[in-house]
Formats: C-alpha cells, sequence, structure tokens
C-alpha cells in the first residue's frame, strides 16, 4: 500500500474505489464551481509568519467546541449519504471521531440512523437538521436526537433550495443506486464497495424512511423532499426550533455579517462561516474570507465556526488564527472514508492533527489559545473590496 501523507492522497485512492456517482455526489459544487474552488484557493493566500529560537516542546492542539473538550479543533461535518461512500459509513466515522476526541455531525440524510449511531458509539454525538415544514416530523427528530443523547444540534439554515449540481442530474444520483447499464458496468469495478454494500442492510436514508408521514420506501422519498423544504424560513422559525429542542444550538450556514448579528439575537451557542462547501450558491464568498468581517462584528458575543474548504491541518491553523473557535471538514473525512473506511477517517485525522502541530512549533506556538492573527500574513484587501 502507497505510504499516506497528505489528504489528496486518500481522495486518489478514493476515487479508484468508490462508484463515479458518489464520488461525484461528494466532489462537486454547484453550477461552474467557482465558490467550491475558492473555498480552498483562497486558503492558500493567507501567509504563515515563521518564527524561530521559540520553545515549540509540550505542543498541544487540545481546546473546546461549544465546551466541550477536543483533541484538535476539528469536527467532522455533516455529510449526507456518508452510507453510500463506505457500507455503514456513517457508523465507522462516528467511530473514527470518538476515538480521536472530536466532535462528529450525524446528517439527518445519512443512511445510517441516530439510533444506529448512537448504539455504536459511547459519546455524545452532534445531530444536524434541515429547517423541514413537518412540525411533527421536526419534534420527532429532536426526540430520537434527546434520546440518543446527542448533546447539541447543527441547524442548517442555506438549503431552503438545492443549488443545482450539474454531475448529481446526469448521473441519475439515488440511495441506493439506480441500475442503469452504466452505473451497474461502473460499480462491477467497485469490488470492495460491492461487498460492503451486500454484507449491510443500510442502504436507505434510516432517519428518514419509515419515520416521516407517507414515506415508507425508498420511492416517496423524493417526492417528501421536494416538498418537505420549507422555503418561508424565518429567523422566528429558527427560534422556534432552538425552542423545540431546548438544548445547545449551532446554525450552520452563516456567510454574511447581517445574518451573523441575527444568529447572535436568536442566542445560538455557535455559528458555522459556510457555504456548504460551495453547493449552494454559486460565486458566493469562499467562507475563509468571509470569517474575518463576521468575526469582527460577533466574535465577541459568540462562538464563531467555520467550514468549506479544509484539506489541511495548516487551513485549521490559518482559521483557528484568524479567530475562529473550530472547524469542521466534510470532503476530507469523506475522501478517508470511501478510501480505507474506519481507518480512513482516522487517517484523516492523524494528517490534519500532524499538520497542525507542527506548523504551529513552527510558527512558534505552543497551544491553540496562542493562536492570533500575528501568526498569519493575511494580503491587503482579502476579506474584498466589493460595491
Ligand atoms: C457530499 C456532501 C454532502 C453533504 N451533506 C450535508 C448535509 O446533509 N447537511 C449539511 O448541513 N451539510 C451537508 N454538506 C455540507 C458539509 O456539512 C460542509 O458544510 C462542507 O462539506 C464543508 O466543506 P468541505 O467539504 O470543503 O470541507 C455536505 C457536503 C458534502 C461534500
Amino acid at each position: 500500500m502507497a505510504v499516506i501523507t497528505n489528504i489528496d492522497d486518500l481522495k486518489q485512492i478514493y476515487r479508484r474505489r468508490v462508484p463515479k456517482m458518489f464520488y461525484d455526489y461528494a466532489e462537486s459544487g454547484s453550477w461552474t464551481e467557482q465558490t467550491f474552488r475558492e473555498n480552498v484557493t483562497d486558503f492558500d493566500k493567507i501567509r504563515l509568519r515563521q518564527r524561530v529560537a521559540v520553545d515549540m516542546t509540550g505542543r498541544s492542539t487540545a481546546t473546546q467546541m461549544i465546551g466541550e473538550d477536543v483533541s484538535m479543533p476539528v469536527a467532522l461535518a455533516p455529510v449526507g449519504l456518508t452510507g453510500m461512500q463506505c457500507a455503514d459509513g456513517e457508523i465507522k466515522a462516528a467511530k473514527a471521531a470518538e476515538d480521536f476526541g472530536v466532535p462528529f455531525v450525524l446528517s439527518t440524510m445519512s443512511i445510517c440512523s441516530i439510533e444506529d449511531v448512537a448504539e455504536n458509539t459511547t459519546k455524545p454525538f452532534w445531530f444536524q437538521v434541515y429547517t423541514l415544514k413537518d412540525d411533527d416530523f421536526m419534534k420527532r427528530l429532536f426526540d430520537r436526537a434527546r434520546a440518543a443523547n446527542c448533546s447539541a444540534i447543527v441547524i442548517t439554515v442555506d438549503l431552503q433550495l438545492l443549488g443545482q449540481r450539474h454531475k448529481d442530474l446526469k448521473n441519475g444520483l439515488s440511495a441506493p443506486p439506480k441500475l442503469t447499464v452504466k452505473s451497474v458496468a461502473n460499480m462491477m469495478t467497485k469490488v470492495q464497495w460491492g461487498l460492503g454494500m451486500l454484507g449491510t442492510k443500510r442502504r436507505f436514508f434510516g432517519n428518514i424512511v419509515g419515520h416521516a408521514a407517507g414515506v415508507t420506501d425508498p420511492s416517496s422519498l423524493s417526492e417528501w423532499t421536494a416538498s418537505a423544504f420549507d422555503q418561508t424560513l424565518d429567523w422566528d422559525r429558527i427560534r422556534q426550533f432552538k425552542k423545540m429542542w431546548g438544548g445547545k444550538v449551532i446554525l450552520k450556514g452563516i456567510l454574511d455579517v447581517e445574518d451573523a448579528k441575527k444568529a447572535v439575537d436568536v442566542g445560538v451557542d455557535a455559528i458555522i462561516v459556510s457555504n456548504h462547501g460551495g453547493r449552494q450558491l454559486d460565486g458566493a464568498l469562499s467562507a475563509i474570507r468571509a470569517l474575518g468581517p463576521i468575526l469582527e462584528a460577533v466574535g465577541d458575543n459568540v462562538e464563531v465556526h467555520l467550514d468549506s474548504g479544509i484539506r489541511s491541518g495548516q487551513d485549521v491553523l490559518k482559521a483557528m488564527a484568524m479567530g475562529a473557535k473550530g472547524t469542521y471538514i466534510g470532503r476530507a473525512y469523506t475522501y478517508g472514508l470511501g478510501a480505507m473506511g474506519q481507518a480512513g477517517v482516522t487517517k484523516t485525522l492523524e494528517v490534519i492533527h500532524r499538520e497542525m502541530d507542527l506548523t504551529m512549533g513552527l510558527c512558534g506556538r505552543r497551544r491553540i489559545d496562542e493562536l492570533d492573527r500575528d501568526v498569519l500574513l493575511i494580503p491587503k484587501g482579502f476579506a474584498g473590496e466589493w460595491e
């Protein structure tokens, strides 16, 4: 087996091992994919200050996110259909996160259900919900998350409409996959993936089929999805969800200073500066560019986290040094999972941890709370001077 030293190595293996339909599902953004690309390339524009002759022993990446101890400030983001990238994918990713000491966020659109993940882990995980119209279904989701001992919910607010991703439409993406001559021919070349899928019963949306009214089988799911997302969503509705849940709330998908201020008014525990990994509004700013102004506006009043575009420990360090209190990875761990299952997710976390730890040392810092903007060289006008 090749020596894996970085996240791109895992991506190359992932590409070979998983059916094209699911690789494309993860590895795309909406429309022209400008935001998807810039999420990554904008991180590269920030440089680091090399410092020398500073004692760098006893380094630690440990810190807290929403009051919970984490071994490094990197959570696994909610990723739908993870159980299609690898059999029982959500369970495997959650176990890897638990062992590493970082939070795992389960998507509503997961293949393994809340109960499946709870039965196979020992520490509380976080549960992500979309803002759906159906109150009964939402209440039941919250009840199930409570019963599963979830310690926070992540409310995703940037997906009332689905951004168009060309490849998914062309591939006819579905779970389980639609059997066309082309998709079967492709799947037959992915032997390990196929054997894994044959060996599990978890091949549908575990949180929805059998739980949402009228959705008894996968074929009725697409109708439900089309009508379930609530295009009338407003800040009062978000307040209602916060009340329905009654515990810690993280709001995911904030990219604008005005929205960040409104989120603070709702009184959430954290916000995630995110453009959904470039999968929603193409042409929106990259998350790392949007971070600075949001921190200046609300950074003292709420914990600000970031996702979208993180592919290395250096990216994590850059976000933290700007002032974020935590980050999330979506694709980076999906690559690891598709490449090597649970061990691959662990590998992702190890790679990121190592990169972060070494970079901290070379920047002359030993602890997360010592990271600040002094470590960074941010180009002038990085946040953009837009009319
Ligand atoms: C394949 C895929 C599926 C996703 N599914 C969800 C989801 O179900 N719920 C959600 O809130 N975000 C979802 N996201 C967005 C991620 O939570 C996260 O915002 C994004 O992946 C961060 O960007 P990155 O992939 O560059 O790290 C998904 C992202 C990907 C790549």
